[in-house]
């Protein structure tokens, strides 16, 4: 390959039609920071309202580092992956206090913060700083596994490596920030999973598996194992003034933190209203009359668990006193930072009658 040649391609198709996205607009490392956190693992599409809503709320590190935990976890309410967004107001803690607030262009320095790998770092690095260093994530994998020919299992952790050595050899060190963008925006709308665009790909000309007629079979990615699926009962319970129980989950593991009604994994063959007064009453000690038949279900995909979670919806008698648990009033509910399958919970349930 003509490494010239294939740079200016990429890096003129990039200036010439890169989608216009609010953190491009940007040029505070602070803001690249955040967009890149929140666009691990999730679409532009999605990312873009929350940032914008993120950046109007805590503008500043100073503003991110100093603001209550739980406004943060609202902010961020829906995005999923909950321990990004611990791992980010912990590391801007840092940055707050250990280095003046000015996020460190030094690599090992950022890349010792909290939630920071070596994609966000590079990612940051690159396009905060100039600096010319890789961003390796799937995607980028997939375009330069096809660019080169490269064959390595990018389903396996030690494969990344040898992806950011493509990628260093590759580098365009007048502008970094624009060729790491452009290996990201090639995979998203060219270079894409199933079926690439090539014929209106920028460095068709340069690319390997384009001239090997092999670009569908990169990259070699061999699956997971199936998702362990959990069944799961839960129940809205209001008192008779009509407030509503919530519990706030644990404060580590999946979901840590976010708020959730009472539910517990069901045991096969049982009847679910007697299985769930049992457990309301052992867990919150109190009586509740729960009803017979679900109100709906719905079924949440995580990276590695599928929850299906019938609801049911119930009634209490008398106070509950437990830590991390509250009454609220119903109109209340919504300023609680809940889990998205929890969200659609109290969607279903709060419209109803009863
Ligand atoms: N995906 C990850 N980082 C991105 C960025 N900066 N622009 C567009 N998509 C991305």
């Amino acid at each position: 390959m003509n490494i010239t040649k294939f740079q200016h391609d990429l890096v003129n198709w990039y200036e010439a039609e890169k989608r216009d996205l609010p953190w491009r607009r940007e040029s505070d490392p602070y803001k690249i920071w955040v967009s890149e956190i929140m666009l691990q693992q999730t679409r532009v599409d999605t990312v873009i309202p929350y940032f914008n809503r993120f950046m109007e709320q805590f503008p500043t590190i100073d503003a991110l580092a100093s603001a209550d935990e739980e406004a943060v976890m609202k902010a961020w309410e829906g995005l999923g992956y909950y321990s990004r967004v611990r791992n980010l107001q912990s590391a801007v803690k840092e940055v707050a206090q250990n280095y003046g607030g000015s996020v460190p262009a030094d690599k090992d320095k950022f890349l010792s913060l909290k939630g920071v790998g070596p994609y966000t770092g590079g990612a940051v690095l690159s396009i905060a700083y100039g600096l010319p260093e890789p961003a390796v994530d799937g995607n980028v994998m997939r375009v330069v596994s096809r660019l080169l020919s490269i064959w390595d299992d990018i389903a396996k952790p030690s494969t990344r490596k040898i992806f950011e050595q493509a990628v260093g050899e590759l580098m365009y060190e007048e502008d970094p920030s624009s060729f790491n963008q452009a290996l990201m925006e090639l995979g998203a709308i060219i270079c894409t999973p199933t079926s690439p665009s090539c014929l209106l790909c920028p460095v068709q000309n340069h690319c390997q598996a384009f001239e090997e007629g092999v670009q569908r079979e990169l990259p070699v990615k061999t699956k997971k194992k199936a998702d362990k699926k959990v069944h799961i009962g839960a129940v809205v319970l209001s008192t008779n003034d009509g407030r509503i129980l919530i519990e706030k989950r644990p404060e580590s593991g999946l979901l840590a933190n976010l708020w959730q009604f009472p539910n517990v994994e069901m045991p096969a063959e049982t009847n679910p209203r007697h299985v769930l007064e049992s457990f309301v009453e052992q867990e919150f000690g109190v009586k509740a009359a729960v009803s017979s038949n679900k109100v709906t279900d719905i079924k949440h995909v995580f990276s590695h668990l599928t929850w299906e979670i019938d609801v049911y919806t119930g009634v209490i008698e008398g106070d509950v006193e437990k830590e991390r648990t509250q009454l609220v009033e119903k109109e209340k509910v919504e300023s609680f930072a809940f889990s998205v399958s929890h969200q659609k919970i109290w969607n279903h349930v709060k419209g109803r009658k009863e």
